[in-house]
């Protein structure tokens, strides 16, 4: 995949096909280390240890269970090509947790991508699930929550054009305050 936002929106649809109604979406940055961390947590149905092991590495495990996903071996790779990581947290009804670090200089260090759009795209498809967007760069951060906004609109639904162009935007500024200078395709 060419971006990080493609990945994005593959560990979200799990969360939201795992039942999730909340699903906080975390990227930042440290400049010191060098590295951008991602992180994805629901509150969906989770996964059993012996099931996250066939998830995470679909073609090294021997159980018969084996599930062929691709989604999370492709995010983790990505990560993996770029000296970062994935790893997963989950609990059986409790949730999951899904981070990945990347090294920001390295030269196979996928773009973010259209992060606003992969967002937007989400809240529109899944109105009824509560999105949450942190952006922090360690000294200063943004956040962006879908039950808020829709508490401010009243009765205005969220997915009324003009508030998804409305939150589509501020996001691509939200990402250009934060990562502008520290990403280099993000330009400031
Ligand atoms: N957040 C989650 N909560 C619960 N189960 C999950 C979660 N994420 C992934 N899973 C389980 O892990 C499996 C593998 O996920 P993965 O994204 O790798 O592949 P997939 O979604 O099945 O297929 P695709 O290649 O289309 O992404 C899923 O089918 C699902 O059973
Ligand atoms: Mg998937």
């Amino acid at each position: 995949m060419r971006d990080i936002s493609l990945h994005l929106m593959d560990i979200i649809q799990n969360s939201i096909t795992a039942n999730s109604n909340r699903i906080v979406t975390t990227i930042s940055t440290d400049n010191e280390k060098d590295f951008l961390y991602i992180s994805i947590k629901d509150n969906g149905k989770g996964m059993s240890k012996e099931f996250l092991e066939n998830v995470i590495d679909p073609f090294t495990t021997s159980r018969t269970t084996r599930k062929v996903g691709l989604g999370i071996p492709l995010f983790k790779e990505s990560a993996e090509r770029a000296e970062g990581f994935l790893s997963i947290e989950s609990e059986l009804g409790k949730g999951t947790l899904v981070s990945v670090s990347y090294k920001i200089s390295h030269i196979d260090r996928l773009p973010l991508g259209d992060i606003a759009q992969t967002f937007s795209q989400l809240v529109m498809a899944s109105p009824e699930i509560e999105f949450e967007l942190k952006m922090n760069n360690g000294s200063d951060s943004i956040q962006i929550n879908t039950v808020e906004i829709q508490d401010t609109l009243g009765e205005v639904p969220i997915t009324n054009f003009e508030v998804i162009e409305w939150i589509n935007n501020y996001i691509t500024e939200s990402i250009k305050c934060i990562f502008g200078g520290v990403l280099d395709e993000i330009l400031s």
